[in-house]
């Protein structure tokens, strides 16, 4: 979370914690400095270029509730934790008190005991309180056992970013399971490194990832498949609720996907005519959760059908991009194309 007047965050003692024992320095609370730093110019930086962050900053500082991460991570068999060591590599760790801890590490951190857990790595990037050029203030949270205390470091030249060497070294080396709602604006470099590392995962994204090229592919090709639940509400660094599309993304094991329950899986014809439509090409475009059970062909469907889990009732993505269908010359919004699998 950033400072809007540009001052710098320090370590100060912490202060303590209702739900959380550790007695270590945290990064959360902010003293002013004084006013004595460099002009833009002499730091290589343009009004712009501060603005294009600012803007960044913006889009990407929304924090997920602790009531969403516990809703979904309660489905999941609880062994799927046990013995692992969990990585949250956009989080900040542990602030002084619920509302200024990341959903992920607090919910690490109370449950570590019941899920078993061999140890928990938080990693938080101080690029969004670095606005102004004034140096890289990432550090990492560790945390090796139940009654362990956490543990801050600060290293020198370490912004706490995703793809820093130090952080991929942590993804490949120790991390078992990579758990957080990424930075949104770039998702797709995340999604790149953290599917390329082979580890398991549960994250946050848009819902609308289904439906966009540069992420396709994964779901083509069974790397990564929706959670059990949809994240449709955010907290704001003004600690206000905010609106956003997400889904939970994953590729650890789903059982018995209530959603399914929400498609509707019937023969063409019993299809009401609003919900069919063909594009200007011939493309057959099905609405509202229904999808042919007898259609040989491909057809396309919004992102919802794939969130509530088609692709594991006998159908397949068949594009590695999306499909925006045109009626009567008009473009429409992209669609995915899906057939039923042969046999
Ligand atoms: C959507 S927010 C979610 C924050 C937190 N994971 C949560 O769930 O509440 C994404 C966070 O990623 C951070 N971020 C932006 N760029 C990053 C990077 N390159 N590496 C790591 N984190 C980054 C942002 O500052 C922001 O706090």
């Amino acid at each position: 979370m950033g400072c809007d007047d540009g001052t710098v965050a320090m370590l100060l003692p912490y202060q303590g914690h209702p739900e959380i024992t550790d007695e270590t320095p945290r990064a959360k609370s902010i003293v002013k400095e004084p006013k004595t730093t460099p002009a833009l110019r002499e730091r290589g930086m343009t009004f712009q270029s501060v603005m294009n962050r600012a803007q960044r900053v913006e889009y990407d500082e929304f924090y997920t509730r602790y009531e969403d991460v516990e809703k979904e991570l309660s489905m999941y068999d609880k062994r799927v934790w046990e013995n692992k060591t969990v990585f949250c590599n956009c989080d900040d760790a542990v602030g002084k008190d619920e509302n200024t801890t990341s959903a992920f590490a607090l919910y690490f951190i109370k449950n570590f005991q019941a899920l078993k857990l061999k140890k928990l790595i938080c990693t938080h990037y101080s690029g969004q309180i670095d606005l102004f050029g004034q140096g890289a203030a990432g550090y990492i949270y560790t945390k090796t056992g139940f009654k362990a205390i956490g543990k801050y470091e600060r290293l020198k030249d370490y912004n706490g970013s995703f793809d820093h060497p130090l952080s991929v070294e942590i993804l490949e080396n120790e991390a078992d399971i990579v758990c957080t709602n990424p930075s949104f604006s770039r998702a797709v470099d995340y999604w790149k490194l953290l599917i390329g590392s082979g580890k398991k995962f549960l994250i946050i994204s848009n819902i609308s990832n289904i439906v966009t090229k540069s992420y396709i592919g994964f779901f083509k090709n069974g790397k990564v498949w929706p959670g059990y639940n949809r994240v449709d509400n955010y907290i704001n660094p003004k600690r206000e609720l905010v609106r956003a599309a997400g889904s939970w993304y994953t590729n650890l094991k789903i059982e018995n996907r209530d959603r399914c329950g929400l498609l509707k899986i019937v023969p063409l014809k019993q299809i009401p005519d609003k919900y069919i439509k063909y594009d200007d090409s011939g493309m057959l475009l099905v609405d509202q959760g229904f999808i042919p059970s007898d259609y040989k062909n491909p057809f396309g469907v919004s992102a919802r059908p794939i969130l509530n889990g088609v692709l594991e009732l006998g159908y397949e993505l068949i594009e590695a991009g999306e499909y925006y269908p045109y009626i009567e010359g008009q473009k429409k919004f992209a669609r995915v194309l899906i057939r039923k699998r042969a046999g």
